[in-house]
C-alpha cells in the first residue's frame, strides 16, 4: 500500500493507505479528525471542505495520495487553543447553524471566501456557498455570520 505524507493542522503526518482512499477517509479514519463530515456521495454537499495549501477543496473529491506533500487545514485546526476563529465566533453569535452537520464545511468555505474576497457582497457570498448545502438554516444567518466575519477576520 502507498504511504502518504502531508502536514495537517501544522503537524506532519503519514500513513499507509490504499490507492483508492479518499482524503476525507484518511482525515477521519486514519487521523480521527472527524470534524470533516461526509454528507453525500456525489460531491455536492460541501460538508467535507478543508483547505489544501490555503484553498478550500472538497476532501471527498480527491484521493489521499493526491494530497501528498500538501498543507491541509481542517476545522480542528482553525481555533487558537480555546479561542474560536473569528468565523467560528461569528457563526455562534449569529446562529449560523442548527444541526451543525454542514457547519465545518461552511466555515472552511467561508474563511477562504473572506481571505480571497474580503469585501464580497451578499450576492457574492450566496454564490460562493453554492457548493455547500444546508438543510436547516435557510442560509440567512450563515450569510449574516460571514458578513460579520468580514469585519473581524
Ligand atoms: S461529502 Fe458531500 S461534497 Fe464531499
Ligand atoms: S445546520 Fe443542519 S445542515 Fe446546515
Amino acid at each position: 500500500m502507498p504511504t502518504v505524507t502531508m502536514t495537517v493542522n501544522g503537524k506532519k503526518v503519514s500513513g499507509e493507505v490504499e490507492a483508492r482512499t479518499l482524503l476525507v477517509q484518511f482525515l477521519r479514519e486514519n487521523l480521527h479528525l472527524t470534524g470533516t463530515h461526509v454528507g453525500c456521495d456525489t460531491s455536492q454537499c460541501g460538508a467535507c471542505v478543508v483547505h489544501i495549501n490555503g484553498d478550500s477543496a472538497k476532501s471527498c473529491s480527491m484521493l489521499a495520495v493526491q494530497a501528498e506533500g500538501t498543507e491541509v487545514t481542517t476545522i480542528e485546526g482553525l481555533a487558537n487553543g480555546d479561542e474560536l476563529h473569528p468565523m467560528q465566533a461569528a457563526f455562534k453569535e449569529h446562529h449560523g447553524l442548527q444541526c451543525g452537520f454542514c457547519t465545518p464545511g461552511m466555515v472552511m468555505s467561508a474563511v477562504d471566501l473572506v481571505k480571497k474576497k474580503p469585501k464580497a457582497s451578499e450576492h457574492e457570498i450566496r454564490e460562493w456557498l453554492e457548493g455547500n448545502i444546508c438543510r436547516c438554516t435557510g442560509y440567512h444567518n450563515i450569510v449574516k455570520a460571514i458578513q460579520h466575519a468580514q469585519q473581524t477576520m
